[in-house]
């Protein structure tokens, strides 16, 4: 209960006046996610105001990456305190089976569907029916590449790996130290339309010091294909680091940074590194999520940094969302200056097209670095995380 109240108290103040304020439902708490396995179909007892139960079918990827398993029990728990009928799905990372899935919530007469894709180019035939059928769609977090996606939540992507490129620059004293400097990349999904934004932000900071030769990359795998991860797999990560450790770096070659687009590649990159490499210097490691396991390496010293996306508060925009959508009100750069949230947010119409020329509204939150040095500030104090009775962080919810 005390661990309820904390989150109730740190949501309050960081997440919307919409879904805090004025309204007194006390049951309206986010949980710290690590939820439920599988699909959980949940009736509301609160029917919402003036007519019928609307119902949300809410889409997640795979409870195999720890974010997802927060996303969607935020989401789950949201909804349901603003009076919604809820289905979530996890569909393991298969395209096919969140196919099944979707068309399953179709069936069952969903309102609204929140969907973080598997596949972003998968789900045409899916996305063409809840279409036809008048089912608003919002991407969440990935953008589904197909026009009917009505909007997208999501975080500044681009601005997660220029995060992590700016990290790695100032680590190393890129425009200060002589160097050079022997760094490698390791980038994400190539199925997931954020991995290319999150290589390019971070590519964008480092290129002009490889360019110049202040940073030199052995293994000379600088393009994203090169150096993506099928479906964010930690061991796909690993093998492929050990590769080139083993065929780059045995020769006492020095490496100074491993830039990582995610927690979960970088964890497999520090394995390979903590067991693999030869040198005895600290090696500047990237990550991204604040995943629990991360954050003990962080704290240990062995990954740099991740950048740490409030998904909390990427549900309450969700739900603000669809609720504006199915109350048939306007959703456009209003909702963020009505909504009273205590967080930053941009709406923007540019940056994301579903298809050539035709842009869908976004509306992308603001993320942030974490480190051994800020982690307190950052995750405990706002309730995302509590200290554990070993020094590490761990959900709140724990
Ligand atoms: C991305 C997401 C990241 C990370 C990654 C792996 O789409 O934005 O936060 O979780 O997927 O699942």
């Amino acid at each position: 209960m005390k661990k309820t109240l904390a989150l109730i108290l740190a949501a309050c103040m960081s997440l919307s006046l919409v879904a805090c304020g004025g309204g007194g439902d006390k049951s309206n708490t986010p949980p710290a996610g690590g939820s439920n396995a599988g699909t959980s179909q949940a009736g509301s007892q609160q029917p919402s105001s003036g007519g019928e139960t609307k119902t949300v079918g809410i889409a997640m990827p795979t409870q195999s990456l720890e974010r997802w398993n927060r996303d969607g029990a935020y989401l789950d728990e949201q909804f349901k305190a603003a009076g919604y009928n809820t289905i979530v799905t996890y569909s393991d990372n298969k395209n096919e089976q969140q196919v099944n899935d979707i068309q399953n919530m179709l069936s069952q007469g969903v309102d609204l569907l929140v969907i973080a894709a598997i596949d972003g180019n998968g789900l045409n035939t899916v996305m063409n029916d809840a279409g036809a059928a008048g089912i608003p769609v919002i991407a969440y977090d990935r953008l589904i590449m197909n026009d009917n996606s009505t909007y997208y939540v999501s975080f500044d992507n681009y601005t997660v790996g220029k995060l992590q490129g700016e990290y790695v620059r100032d680590a190393l004293d890129l425009d200060n130290a002589a160097g050079p400097f022997n760094m490698e990349f390791t980038a994400g999904d190539p199925a997931d339309n954020n991995a290319p934004f999150f290589f390019n932000g971070a590519m964008d900071v480092i290129k002009p010091y490889i360019d110049s030769g202040k940073v030199v990359v052995p293994s000379g795998q600088t393009a994203f294909d090169a150096v993506a991860t099928d479906q964010w797999q930690t061991d796909v990560a690993l093998d492929r680091a050990q590769n080139v450790l083993a065929s780059f770096y045995a020769d006492g070659t020095k490496l100074d940074a491993w830039l990582c687009s995610n927690d979960s590649t970088s964890m497999g990159v520090t394995q390979a590194v903590t067991q693999d490499y030869a040198g005895d210097n600290a090696v500047v490691i990237t990550g991204q999520d604040g995943d629990v396991a991360n954050l003990r390496n962080i704290k240990d010293g062995k990954q740099s940094m991740t950048v740490y996306k409030a998904v909390a508060n990427e549900a309450v925009v969700t739900l603000d969302l669809a609720k504006a959508i199915l109350e048939g009100k306007t959703a456009d750069a209003s909702l963020i200056s009505a909504s009273g949230w205590g967080f930053d947010c941009a709406y923007d119409t540019e940056s994301y097209e579903t298809t050539p020329g035709h842009k869908c509204p976004s509306f992308l939150l603001v993320p942030d670095v974490v480190t051994a040095d800020n982690m307190e500030e950052k995750l405990v104090t706002p309730g995302y995380y509590k200290v554990g009775a070993d020094g590490y962080l761990e959900a709140t919810n724990g």
